[in-house]
This record gives structure tokens, C-alpha cells and sequence, in this order.
């Protein structure tokens, strides 16, 4: 058993010491937000991750999760401490350390004992160094720092966090180096490795593994741009590369471009790394600059449908979420499109599961939101889906046909095989496939 302080309750901190205490560890987490603070000490999980509730509340009862605003008291009794705060894109788009550094200069002076003092959050290479320089300013007693970036991907964050493919450690202390390895030690029962390194290449691992999956979707969405000018099928020539072990089957569906907080920010951030060092990452540049036009990539395909013209056309919108499985609508590609279409005169009537509430809060009323998928699509012009979700996949078409004005569909998540849709009678446009 250790005992652990968890600095910052996002959708990471929260993941992480929820998983910690599931393991039998003490952990208290902090906030400066006393609201939330408050409503987590009530039970109430203040984000949507599935499984993420039963732990929550089954570790709050057994007393081995709790929650404060006070640093001081959070910390006093920790050996390990993570700073899992936010690092959000500064104006040029580099990552923002100020709340990490902020944190570390209070650590300093808080510190009585040795603790170890671990980067969760996803940070530029060298911040290890930084937080190490802004704690020792003040502290009198001796601490290590390591970096321990996550890989956990939302929707899945409890599974990828209690069964990880591998756990990336950067520290050049042993002493450091034995407390983490015992306190990861229960998640890696599989064989999964613990990999050990220096603490620049803990950092950049993150940023690389990132930059890479993005660029691996890019390329695919490169792919299937061109199948559609050449009349070939994405999904075949997706499983004819994706056999090849070297390259591997997963994530390398095309779509509208990659979203979330995670890839666009930490791609943008790792540019801007190699800027700083006077280096200019061509390839993860390009990425960018595709993943740009690849979130609207359908609205030229809508506005030609409709000869030019889409003011007061009736669009239904399935899905805003920037995945499934979660109501995360940061960099969503179908906010993109909702912005595309609005200027364009065409009235939307939107559905997600569970990201509604946020949209609501981006667009205003400018559009519309239905009750259920199937309320979206009443006298439809024409549907778009921009997110994946399970309830999606499988529908009653023909109620969709009786619903909709016209049976058109616009699908950036190729959620259906075509001989089924030309078979049910729908005029199908998805992405990297012949109509
Ligand atoms: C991502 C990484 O997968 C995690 O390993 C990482 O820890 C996390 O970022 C992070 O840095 O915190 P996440 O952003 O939650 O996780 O979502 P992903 O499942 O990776 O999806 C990212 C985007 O890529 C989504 O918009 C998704 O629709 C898109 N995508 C994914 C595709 O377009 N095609 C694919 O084949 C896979």
C-alpha cells in the first residue's frame, strides 16, 4: 500500500487515482475547484468515462479515496505525488506549463519528507527539469522527479489504465525508480513491460506515440481521398496493408479528421517543440495542414448534392462527440461542420448521447437538438454523421426512410457497407468509397 496525492482532477488525475486506490493504495485528491471538490466528496463523478463510476464509488466507501482543495494537507502524508494538471495550448500553440510550474513552486514549499513528484500531465521535453528547478528553489529536503506520461485514451480510460500495453518511467534516481516500479507493479501482471528510461525520452515518448497514431490516421485519410478520385474501395486497401504486421490493423480507419484534446494539441505542441530547437518536423506539419481540411472534407460533397444550395436545407446530425463513448467535444470535426453548414443557410437538427450539454453551450441555438437519433431525422433533407457511437451502427432504415424527406445519407464515420445501403434504397456518400 502507498500512499499517494493526485494534484488535479481531470479526466487523467481522476482515472489515475481511481485506478490507484482500485489497487489498494491511500489516495487523496486535490482540486482548486471547490465546487467539484464538493460534488465528488457527495460521489458524483464529474466526467463521463465508462466504468469509471463503480470504482469511484466503490473506493470512496472503502475509504481509500477522498478529495481536498487543501495542497498542504493533501500532500503531508504522500510518498508519491502526480501532477495531473492541465496543459493547454498557449497563443502559439505551444503547451501551456504554467498550472505544472505553479504547482511545483508550492510543492517546494510544502515539502517535509522525501517524495517523489511525478509528470502525468503531457509535457514538452525538458519540463521534468523545469518542475525539478522550480521545487529545489524552495525545498529543503531531498525529492526525485519522474515522468510518467499516461496513455490512456478517453472512453477506454479505466481498461487502458488497469491493463496498460506498457508503463513508460523516465528518472535517473533508483530510489525513485523502485517506488514507482512497486506501485505499477500490480497492472503489469500480464507481462506488459515497465519501461525505464531518462526522463526527456519519457517525455518525448508521449509526444511521439501521439504525433505517430495522428499521422497513421492521416495517411489514411489520405488514402481514401484518393480511392475516391480513382474508384477504389478504403476499406479493402485498408485491410490489405493493415494484414501487414509491420503496419498493423488498428487505427487506420479514415474519417473527418482526428479530434479530442489530445492529438491536435500535443501535434501542435511537439511542432512547436522542434521550432524551438530549430527544427522543422516536415512530415507532422503536413499532418496538420490535412487533418485541417479533412474535418470539412464532406461539405463540398453536401453542397454539390444540393446543386450549390444549402440554405434551408434540413440537415440531421448524428453524433457531436469527437469519438464515442464520450461527451467530449474538443476539436470535434463536427463542430466544423455544424459551422460550415450554418453559414451556409442549412438548418441542423442534432443528436449525440451524451454530448449534447456541451455543443448547447458552443453553438447556442443556432441549431437544433433531438430527443433520440430517429427525432433528428424528421423531415430530413439529408443526414450527416460525424461520430461513431454503438447506436448508430445498426438502425431501422426503413423508419429512417419513412421519417426522412429524402433518404440521403453523408457518413464521415463509413458506418455501413454500400451494397446494403444501395439495397435499402439510400443515396450513400462516405469517405473513400464509390457512391
Ligand atoms: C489519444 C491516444 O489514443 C491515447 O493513447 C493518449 O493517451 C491520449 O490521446 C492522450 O494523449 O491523452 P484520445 O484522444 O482519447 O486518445 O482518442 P483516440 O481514440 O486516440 O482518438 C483520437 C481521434 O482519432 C478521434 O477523433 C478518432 O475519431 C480519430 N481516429 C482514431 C480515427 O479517425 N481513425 C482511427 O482509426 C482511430
Amino acid at each position: 500500500m502507498k500512499k499517494i496525492a493526485v494534484v488535479g482532477t481531470g479526466y487523467v488525475g481522476l482515472v489515475t487515482g481511481t485506478c490507484f486506490a482500485e489497487t489498494g493504495n491511500q489516495v487523496i485528491c486535490v482540486d482548486i475547484d471547490s465546487k467539484k471538490v464538493a460534488r465528488m466528496r457527495n460521489g458524483e463523478v464529474p466526467i463521463y468515462e465508462p466504468h469509471l463510476d463503480v470504482l469511484f464509488e466503490r473506493n470512496i466507501k472503502a475509504n481509500r479515496l477522498s478529495f481536498t482543495t487543501d495542497l498542504e494537507a493533501g500532500i503531508q502524508d504522500a510518498e508519491i505525488i502526480f501532477l495531473a494538471l492541465p496543459t493547454p495550448p498557449g497563443e502559439d500553440g505551444s503547451a501551456d506549463l504554467r498550472y505544472i510550474l505553479g504547482v511545483a513552486d508550492e510543492l517546494g514549499k510544502l515539502l517535509k519528507d522525501y517524495k517523489v513528484i511525478v509528470d502525468k500531465s503531457t509535457v514538452p521535453v525538458g519540463t521534468a527539469e523545469k518542475v525539478h528547478a522550480a521545487i529545489a528553489k524552495h525545498a529543503t529536503v531531498d525529492f526525485d522527479v519522474v515522468s510518467n506520461p499516461e496513455f490512456l485514451r478517453e472512453g477506454f480510460a479505466v481498461d487502458d489504465f488497469m491493463k496498460p500495453d506498457r508503463v513508460v518511467l523516465g528518472t535517473s534516481s533508483e530510489r525513485a525508480e523502485q517506488i514507482m516500479e512497486q506501485l505499477y507493479k500490480p497492472f503489469v501482471r500480464q507481462g506488459n513491460p515497465i519501461i525505464f528510461m531518462d526522463e526527456k525520452s519519457a517525455e518525448l515518448t508521449k509526444y511521439a506515440a501521439n504525433a505517430f497514431l495522428a499521422t497513421k490516421i492521416t495517411f489514411m485519410n489520405e488514402i481514401a481521398n484518393f480511392c475516391e478520385l480513382v474508384g477504389a474501395d478504403v476499406d479493402k486497401v485498408r485491410i490489405g496493408i493493415g494484414s501487414d504486421e509491420r503496419i498493423g490493423k488498428r487505427f487506420l480507419f479514415p474519417g473527418i479528421g482526428y479530434g479530442g484534446s489530445c492529438f491536435p494539441k500535443d501535434v501542435q505542441a511537439l511542432v512547436n517543440s522542434g521550432l524551438e530547437n530549430n527544427y522543422s518536423f516536415g512530415i507532422i506539419q503536413a499532418v496538420m495542414e490535412v487533418n485541417e481540411s479533412q474535418k470539412t472534407i464532406l461539405f463540398p460533397k453536401m453542397k454539390n448534392f444540393f446543386r450549390g444550395d444549402l440554405s434551408g436545407k434540413k440537415i440531421a446530425l448524428w453524433g457531436l462527440a469527437f469519438k464515442p463513448d464520450t461527451d467530449d467535444i474538443r476539436e470535434a470535426p463536427a463542430l466544423y461542420m455544424i459551422d460550415a453548414l450554418v453559414k451556409a443557410g442549412a438548418n441542423i437538427t442534432a443528436y449525440d448521447p451524451e454530448a449534447m450539454e456541451n455543443v448547447k453551450g458552443v453553438v447556442g441555438d443556432s441549431i437544433s437538438f433531438a430527443e433520440n437519433e430517429y427525432d433528428a431525422l424528421k423531415d430530413a433533407d439529408a443526414l450527416l454523421i460525424c461520430t461513431e457511437w454503438g447506436v448508430f451502427r445498426n438502425p431501422d432504415f426503413d423508419k429512417m426512410k419513412s421519417l426522412m424527406k429524402d433518404s440521403v445519407i453523408f457518413d464521415g464515420r463509413n458506418l455501413f457497407e454500400i451494397s446494403e445501403m444501395n439495397k435499402n434504397g439510400f443515396y450513400y456518400s462516405s469517405i473513400g468509397r464509390s457512391i
